[in-house]
């Protein structure tokens, strides 16, 4: 068997129901895993947990709100008895709020470190809980974090959205010493994908225009795909595939790690 292969592995996917998360949890499913959505939004997070399910995947959904220690508290409990135990905790889910700092608006600051920030420390929070020696699901596993390229570079109109990546960057290093001076046996490790076109992603560019900083949508991704030496943007699969590796066996050497996934983006 292939050390890339999931066959047996458990995953839960925060923000499963579109855009990357939804794609990170088909990955998983084709890797071999088993897999449970987590989502604020249940009609999408359901609708993708039925698609998998149809293409023969074993699949299901459970309400989340990453910000909420109740959510998580009644998530994991949930996902642990869908799966019969628990692997693999992908933190995907992310809100990004255009704006120059010039313009902040706190509500909207508060929202994002509220989400990308918080929500992402509560799900390795009840990740290492469940996962570790002891646990509901006590037989170790990989935390995969969901960063971005926004981390490692100066882009305008995402200062506050860049600056709770490289919080996600910190909490990942932290988690992964945490985790294995403690015994936990969870790698933990993050992705910093680059521009995708989900609707997250295509937002951007809109709202980058929008500010003035680039002359049309089209041309703010000209200058994302000027800046990557591969010379494209970055695909959903792209980042699945990546997030695949980083919780599999192929990875079993590797904790702590930030892994660009921007097409030279970032380097
Ligand atoms: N698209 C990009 O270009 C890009 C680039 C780098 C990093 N990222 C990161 O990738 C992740 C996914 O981005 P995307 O483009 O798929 O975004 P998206 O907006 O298309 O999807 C995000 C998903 O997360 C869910 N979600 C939002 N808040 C939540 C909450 N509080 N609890 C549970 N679920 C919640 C949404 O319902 C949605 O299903 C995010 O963390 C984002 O910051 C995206």
């Amino acid at each position: 068997m292939s050390v890339y292969d999931l066959t047996g592995r458990k995953a839960l996917v925060t923000g499963g129901g579109r855009g990357l998360g939804e794609g990170i949890a088909q990955a998983l499913a084709r890797a071999g895993a088993a897999v449970v959505i987590g989502d604020i939004r249940e009609d999408l997070g359901k609708a993708c947990a039925d698609a998998l399910q149809g293409s023969g995947a074993t699949a299901d959904f459970v309400p989340l709100d990453i910000t909420s220690e109740a959510s998580w508290e009644r998530a994991i409990p949930a996902a642990i008895g869908i799966l019969g135990g628990l692997d693999i905790v992908v933190n995907n889910a992310g809100i990004e709020i255009t704006s120059l700092l010039v313009d902040l608006d706190a509500e909207d600051a508060r929202r994002m470190l509220e989400v990308n920030v918080l929500g992402t420390a509560l799900g390795i929070k009840h990740g290492f809980r469940a996962m570790r020696p002891g646990g509901p699901a006590g037989e170790g596993g990989a935390i995969v974090n969901v960063a971005s390229v926004a981390a490692t570079i100066a882009f305008p109109g995402i200062a506050v959205y860049s600056a709770t990546k490289s919080a996600v960057d910190r909490l990942t290093r932290v988690a992964a010493m945490e985790s294995g001076k403690l015994g936990y046996g969870v790698r933990v490790n993050s992705v910093y994908p680059g521009l995708v076109p989900t609707e997250m992603g295509a937002q951007l560019a809109q709202d980058v225009a929008t500010l003035g900083l680039f002359a049309s949508p089209q041309a703010a991704v000209g200058a994302v795909v000027e800046l990557t030496p591969l010379g494209r943007l970055g695909e959903v699969a792209d980042m699945a595939d990546a997030v695949v590796f980083l919780a599999s066996d192929g990875a079993r050497f590797i904790t702590g790690a930030g892994l660009p996934v921007d097409g030279g983006m970032g380097m």
